[in-house]
């Protein structure tokens, strides 16, 4: 491992009360969890990210936490929190937790204070207006399921304001005793030992929202003020954002004073979500090949966190309309596919029709690109959706890990039924069922992963396209670092291509194909290298050291 372990790492998260029950009571625990750690060592990930754990009225799946001090009851006690904590650490695996101070849940103690008076020393704990704010109807995050933004609080006897749901007022962070227990929370957790947090809804953390003036101004120097915070009492943590903003405001967030990132050292980066997506579904990677030339440049220490799946819907907003119709044509055909206008709510394997060689294409070139992978569970199983499921919950099944009852997950009634019958069902794919064959989506991940923590150039490197005529649906890229350099091909086409690279051989050394979809012939020099239909190559150019 390099010397930034963010740079090296394979990030695989996961909701703990939908992972693996340990005491029959249907809902998933950090015990559950614990026990599926060499599972997880197996696949070859080095970080666990956690969906909040704290206690929750779960109006929001957790995003709606009543203490930041403290875990969701049914996940186990503060102490199989910290047994977690050491479980992983023998493992090599660090953890983060969620850390969302946007806002809290409305039945948290705070809130409950500030609506019971205007005295309350928790009043200016959150964002009011004595009088219908003019932008009420302004900068809802859920279309459909949201109608305002500031809500009348009869109790309270004002207005107050929620980014989200009405169940989600906003944390006041003009206020510095909210900025100072914020920093309090960080350091709490750290204490315990988590290794950094995936700060949620990070744009709207350090808006300064003022009734009446839909763009609050930003105060992006109390992102500065958490990064030193958290350096100080632990040198190697980490701060992972979800900050879906435009890409000319990303470099902001990871700030460059002194000349290294000085704010967030991850962002994830939701611009090639959705070019990946639309890529795909044209089967022609210019969407991809665009952003890797157009995206901000970084400051040292400053990384990227790719996925192709997390635990929302597949945002599209930032595709044109028409790239958007492209994509939900192609994988999100039917109006209980798509939410909010904007996106699609499905699990990749389904999307791609159960097609395996493009379900692997597709995750080959999310892992080559250049950041830090991110891995939702369940897709290196190849798990489907639920569309009777409500909004999001469709992609929130519990872990199907065998052929028994409820999937292997709990012997109670689930918290959220197991998908089970037909194509998707737990009867097909299973864990079990994929550990006893060495062709499985499983046992590629595995490989995969595995390969790509032996190519740490690719998250610590740098990452160019080859700029050299290509087949139609072909894109070559090469990752460059201190330990060498990789070349990687993929084919988002159907049709078998031969892809002429000679202009490269020259500045090789030993090259071979370490990585792909089948076995071709060798690489030669490189003047004629075959690439099947939805067909990938990961051939090493070089060690540094040859
Ligand atoms: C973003 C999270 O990813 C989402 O699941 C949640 O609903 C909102 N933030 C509100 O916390
Ligand atoms: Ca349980």
């Amino acid at each position: 491992m390099g010397e930034r372990w963010y740079t090296e790492s394979v990030i695989y998260c996961l909701d703990v009360e939908t992972f693996q029950d340990s005491n029959g009571d249907g809902i998933g625990d950090f015990q559950g969890l614990i026990s599926r750690l060499d599972y997880l060592t197996r696949l070859g990930i080095n970080c666990l990210w956690l969906h909040p754990i704290h206690p929750t009225p779960g109006r929001d799946d957790g995003y709606d936490a009543t203490d930041f001090y403290n875990v969701d009851p049914r996940l186990g006690t503060l102490g199989d929190f910290a047994e977690l904590l050491h479980e992983a650490a023998n493992r090599g695996i660090k953890v983060i937790i969620d850390l969302v101070v946007n806002h809290t849940s409305d039945e948290h103690p705070w809130f409950q204070s500030a609506v019971a008076s205007k005295d309350s020393p928790y009043r200016d704990w959150f964002v009011w207006a004595d009088k219908e704010p003019a932008d009420r109807f302004q900068g809802m995050v859920f279309p459909g399921e949201q109608a305002e933004t500031w809500t009348y609080h009869r109790r309270a006897r004002a207005w107050y304001y929620h980014r989200f749901y009405d169940f989600q007022p906003d944390l006041n962070f003009a206020n510095p005793l909210v900025r100072a227990e914020i920093k309090k929370i960080l350091a709490f957790w750290i204490q315990l030992g988590v290794a950094g947090f995936r700060m949620d809804a990070v744009p709207f953390i350090i808006e300064l929202t003022e009734p009446g003036r839909s763009e609050a101004p930003m105060d992006f120097d109390y992102l500065t003020e958490l990064r030193q915070h958290i350096q100080w009492r632990r040198g190697d943590a980490v701060l992972l954002a979800e900050a879906n903003v435009e890409p000319e405001k990303l470099p902001e967030y990871f700030g460059d004073a002194g000349g290294s990132a000085n704010r967030i050292h991850m962002l994830f980066d939701f611009m090639l979500n959705g070019r990946l997506v639309l890529a795909l579904a044209r089967q022609n990677p210019e969407p991809v090949i665009d952003w890797l030339k157009t995206t901000p440049k970084l400051p040292p220490g400053g990384q990227w966190a790719t996925f192709l799946r997390n635990h929302d819907e597949i945002d599209l907003s930032r595709l044109t309309a028409e790239q958007r119709e492209d994509v939900f044509e192609q994988f999100g055909p039917d109006e209980d596919m798509r939410l909010y206008d904007r996106g699609i709510r499905r699990r990749l394997g389904p999307m791609l029709g159960g097609d395996r060689s493009r379900l692997e294409l597709a995750y080959s070139l999310q892992f080559t690109l250049r950041g830090t992978p991110v891995l939702r569970y369940g897709e290196e199983i190849g798990m489907g959706e639920d569309l009777t499921q409500a909004g999001r919950y469709a992609i929130r099944t519990p872990m199907q890990w065998s052929y028994a009852t409820n999937g292997g997950f709990s012997d109670a009634e689930p918290i959220r039924p197991v998908i089970s019958k037909g194509e998707w069902g737990f009867e097909q794919i299973n864990v079990t069922a994929q550990r006893h064959d060495p062709a499985s989506l499983l046992a590629w991940f595995e490989r995969m992963i595995r390969t790509l923590r032996e190519s740490p150039e690719v998250g610590n490197g740098t990452c160019a396209c080859v700029d050299q005529p290509l087949p139609p649906g072909v894109l070559v890229h090469r990752a460059d670092g201190p330990t060498g350099s990789m070349l990687f091909l993929h084919n988002l086409g159907t049709q078998d291509a031969t892809v002429d690279l000679g202009a490269l051989a020259k500045d090789t050394h030993l090259p071979n194909d370490v990585f792909a979809d089948q076995e071709y012939e060798p690489v030669g020099d490189f003047t004629q290298l075959q690439l099947g239909g939805y067909g990938y190559r990961w051939i090493r150019l070089r060690r540094s050291n040859s």
